[in-house]
């Protein structure tokens, strides 16, 4: 009985032969060799293979070089073996191939291992590999030195990206990373790919690789003491089989047979688990010579049973026999005799492969080349690496992504805020053409914005700019159509904003301007604001606020924090000091402050402007602001008759600054975070920071700079640059949806006002209503409120009604509704439930 020693990608390192010199003329320009862990930057030729290796560099950032102990050493072993990098840090490291053929090839991609004891721990690791997003084995030594793991692999992306992932069994390392372009007829597979589970030369004590075989796939040598080695010194050719893999001649010259006429020859192997499928190619040619009266025939068995025969081996010809096997742990090939043959079975070399379907859940090529661009514009150093959107689990850093089954992840968001970018926007981003948002505040970006970005067609972006030369100009209508691709970016300060989806807009940009020659508040700022009683020190204000202790909230341009004044709390807004743009709106927000006084408007406290120290004080909202409130998460649900009087509040105060104040003056940044509650829940307006006063009623406003909230901005303001106190009362409108529905005026990639009039086509209206409200409230009032929020959402600001027609409004729904209900206390389920037994525990005693 003749038993084969079952491999599994072991590797006889110790007892390899050298390899045949190298065959010069051999082309590896569809490879990829890399000898992990030696000094980037340098490569070598393998003397031994001839193969050209390269460092790391280019390939990843992260990892550590290492070398394996001397004692694992030895003259025979690959040179790639006695470096490697180990990464101690982070849980998934990538190399990124990028193969010059790119997509559409078939590739087999090879990951060498060998341990070493580099790190005296005397255990090698396990970890998982990764291709892509998908798992491609779990590399485990067991008694192995060294292991290789191979996959042959059709791309569907110019990007291959190799990941270790740490699994808590110890630090993943890597010795080397191989990829062949193979040739498209070789290993034609519907749509799996194959990983390597075993590859055997027969008949043979040396290791073929590249030189003899141009796809430099590693063949094991396999003897057997019970079977006999046969060779020939001719050569072995593919021709007349398509699907030879073209196996090198230098394999397919030595075989095994018996040496018994009359023994059968086979080949067993154990899975690795029962339902392990395997792709087996079986390789066979005559190489002996046969005698006229010799006849060599046999049939093919797989686990007992026929496959295949009977056959006779071509003479110094290979035929590739392609054998599948499934549901069987224990698995054989053998080869049975035939009657009539006068010669037993042979076989010349075998490979298993287990087939696996990988998701291939790969960006969108267009995305990763701009982001990878992107990334080495700017040096980015941060930690990128992989796939940017898959698996979803770690997309990177600053990116967001949309996935959909059928198509490839595509980006929608990039971030790069205070990433320390200098130089021009780059030029790659006009490749991202799903990209929904873009932040690169806080960076020193110089130059123009690229036109490209005015042609997104859902983007948008915050861009804060200090202008250019010309802005003395730019009051005349001929500049305004300029400025669009010719603001100026030093993109300094960052004002908080939400980057979201609005299919209505197609660009929103934030550009705020140094000095704005259009507002006609302008009697311009020197150090501002002479009312001296309001005026506070530095040091009082490190005093309200406990040395800055209690953060109650970041936003605008600046944090705002917890302090007392005496006996009255207030609320103190820092202006940050890295930004210089959120100063012109710090002085706008005094002046306008100072001057005006409602009930439904936050009332300033005093104010600080001692060097780069400036702040605002504020009376204390205890509730927080609006949203906080109305949105999901929210513990208490908002009874409707309060939402009512929320809106009526807010639009009061909207009311007083466009037809009680003279000049009216405009809020433009009207949205539910702009709205503060106090201990009553009494609704005041806040953050005036972009507020306009204009001189004439009634006048419109030509402006260059657009400035607002994306959700709330009014389409009309956004597409004419013309600001009339109607776009306020379009972000009202947006804010009234938002109480009505409790929704988000960004949800889902959603917009409020295309949500809801989507949902009065279809004649659901009723769905509109928050479900939260479980229908507690008067159906008349709210059609009511809601036909009013539609109409201050219309397109047209014509159409919109004026802040005084929206106050009557809401004031008769407000009736309606208090006509309806009694006094009861509208206290909410989930509160009820939750706090049930803390609220009980003490009467019942
Ligand atoms: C190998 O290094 C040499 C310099 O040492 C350099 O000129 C050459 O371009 C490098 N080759 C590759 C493939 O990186
Ligand atoms: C390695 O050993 C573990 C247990 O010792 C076993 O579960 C696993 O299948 C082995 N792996 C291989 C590749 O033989
Ligand atoms: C097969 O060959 C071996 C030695 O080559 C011999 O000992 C054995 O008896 C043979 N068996 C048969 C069945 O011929
Ligand atoms: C493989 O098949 C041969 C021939 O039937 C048999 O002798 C041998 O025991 C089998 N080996 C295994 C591991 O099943
Ligand atoms: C054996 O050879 C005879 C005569 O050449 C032929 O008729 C018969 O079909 C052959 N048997 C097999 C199994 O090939
Ligand atoms: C990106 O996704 C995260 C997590 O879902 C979210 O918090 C963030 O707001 C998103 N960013 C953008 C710009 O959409
Ligand atoms: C996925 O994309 C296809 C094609 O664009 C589209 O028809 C389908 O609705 C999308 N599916 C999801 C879940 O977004
Ligand atoms: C971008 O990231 C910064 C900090 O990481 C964050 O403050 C800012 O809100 C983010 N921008 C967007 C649009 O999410
Ligand atoms: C911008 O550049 C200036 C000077 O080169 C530097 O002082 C400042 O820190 C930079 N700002 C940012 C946000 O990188
Ligand atoms: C954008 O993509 C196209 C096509 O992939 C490419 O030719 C072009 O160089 C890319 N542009 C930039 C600026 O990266």
């Amino acid at each position: 009985m003749i038993m084969f020693r079952n491999f599994y990608f072991m590797l006889l390192l110790l007892a390899a032969l050298p390899l045949d010199i190298v065959h010069a003329q051999d082309d590896q320009s569809g490879f990829i060799s890399i000898d992990c862990g030696i000094a980037r930057g340098t490569n070598y030729t393998d003397s031994k293979t001839g193969l050209n290796y390269v460092s790391e560099a280019g390939f990843i950032e992260s990892g550590v070089s290492q070398k394996i102990l001397p004692t694992y050493n030895s003259p025979n072993l690959d040179i790639q073996f006695t470096t490697l990098t180990s990464f101690p840090q982070g849980t998934r490291n990538c190399y990124t191939l990028r193969p010059k053929k790119g997509k559409g090839n078939r590739y087999l991609i090879r990951a060498r291992f060998h341990y070493g004891n580099y790190d005296f721990k005397g255990q090698p690791p396990q970890f998982d590999l990764y291709l892509g997003s998908d798992l491609w084995y779990t590399v485990n030594f067991n008694a192995s030195l060294a292991m290789d793991y191979e996959i042959i692999h059709l791309t569907s992306s110019d990007y291959i990206y190799v990941c270790l992932v740490n699994i808590g069994l110890g630090t993943p390392f890597i010795s080397a990373l191989e990829l062949r372009l193979l040739d498209s007829s070789m290993y034609a597979t519907q749509l799996q790919s194959l990983i390597l589970f075993d590859r055997a030369n027969f008949g043979t004590s040396e290791t073929v690789r590249y030189g003899d075989d141009k796809y430099d796939r590693i063949w094991y040598t396999t003897t057997s003491n019970r079977l006999v080695d046969v060779h020939t010194s001719g050569t072995v050719s593919n021709l007349g089989s398509s699907t030879a893999n073209e196996v090198p001649s230098k394999v397919m010259s030595t075989a095994l047979t018996s040496p018994n006429v009359t023994r059968d020859i086979y080949y067993p192997w154990t899975a690795t688990d029962a339902n392990q499928e395997f792709f087996i190619y079986l390789y066979i040619a005559e190489i002996e010579t046969l005698k006229s009266n010799q006849k060599r025939e046999f049939y093919i068995y797989l686990n007992e049973v026929y496959w295949d025969g009977p056959v006779s081996p071509l003479d110094h010809t290979t035929t590739t026999y392609l054998i599948k096997s499934s549901n069987s742990l224990v698995n054989n090939i053998t080869l049975y005799q035939t009657k009539n043959s006068t010669l037993p079975p042979l076989f010349n070399a075998i490979e298993l492969y287990i087939p696996k379907q990988l998701r291939q859940q790969q960006t969108e090529d267009q995305d990763a080349e701009a982001i990878w661009s992107i990334k080495s514009t700017y040096g980015l150093t941060r930690n990128w690496q992989g796939d940017p959107c898959a698996p979803q689990t770690s997309v990177w850093v600053g990116i967001n992504c949309s996935y959909n089954d059928s198509e490839n992840p595509r980006i929608t968001s990039l971030n790069l805020s205070s990433s320390g970018l200098s130089g021009e926007i780059a030029d790659a981003l006009a490749n991202l053409t799903m990209i929904q948002s873009l932040d690169l505040s806080n960076n020193n970006l110089t130059g123009n914005v690229p036109k490209f970005l005015a042609s997104f067609s859902f983007l948008e972006m915050l861009i804060e700019g200090i202008s250019d030369q010309d802005e003395g100009s730019c009051l005349k209508d001929s500049c305004k159509k300029k400025t669009r691709s010719k603001v100026v970016i030093p993109v300094i300060a960052t004002v908080a904003a939400f980057f979201v989806l609005i299919t209505t807009l197609s660009i929103i940009w934030i550009i705020r301007r140094r000095q704005p020659k259009e507002i006609v508040n302008a009697d311009e700022p020197g150090d501002i604001i002479e009312s001296r009683n309001q005026r506070l020190a530095f040091l009082e204000i490190q005093s309200i606020t406990n040395s800055f202790n209690t953060v109650l909230g970041k936003g605008g341009f600046g944090t705002v924090f917890y302090g007392c004044l005496g006996d009255k709390q207030v609320a103190v807004k820092m202006l940050s000091e890295s930004s210089a743009q959120g100063y012109r709106e710090f002085q706008a927000e005094v002046r306008l402050l100072m001057s005006v006084h409602h009930k439904n408007i936050t009332s300033l406290v005093g104010y600080c402007d001692e060097g780069s120290q400036k702040g605002i004080i504020y009376e204390y909202m205890a509730n927080g602001n609006l949203g906080m409130h109305l949105f999901d998460g929210s513990l208490n649900v908002l009874s409707w008759k309060k939402r009512l009087e929320i809106g009526y509040d807010a639009a009061q105060g909207l009311e007083y600054m466009h037809h009680g104040c003279k000049p009216p003056i405009v809020h433009r940044d009207v949205k539910c975070s702009n709205i503060l509650l106090n201990e009553t829940l009494q609704a005041k307006l806040a953050d005036f920071g972009l507020s306009r006063a204009f001189a004439t009623e009634g006048a419109t406003h030509v402006s260059t700079a657009i400035a607002g909230t994306p959700g709330y901005l009014d389409p009309e303001y956004y597409t004419t640059n013309r600001l009339t106190e109607k776009s306020d009362v379009y972000s009202f409108g947006v804010v009234l949806l938002e109480l009505i529905t409790g929704r988000q005026a960004i949800s889902d990639n959603m917009y409020i006002v295309n949500w809801v009039k989507s949902m009065v086509a279809q004649g659901n209206v009723e769905k509109i209503i928050d479900p939260r409200l479980h229908g507690d409230f008067d159906k008349n009032a709210a059609w009511k409120v809601l036909e009013l929020a539609l109409t201050c959402v219309d397109h047209t600001s014509a159409r919109r009604p004026t802040m005084n027609d929206v106050v009557t409004d809401l004031k008769s729904c407000l009736k309606a509704e208090k006509g309806v209900h009694g006094p009861k206390p509208n206290i909410p389920d989930q509160f009820m439930s939750l706090n049930l037994e803390s609220m009980m525990g003490p009467n019942l005693r």
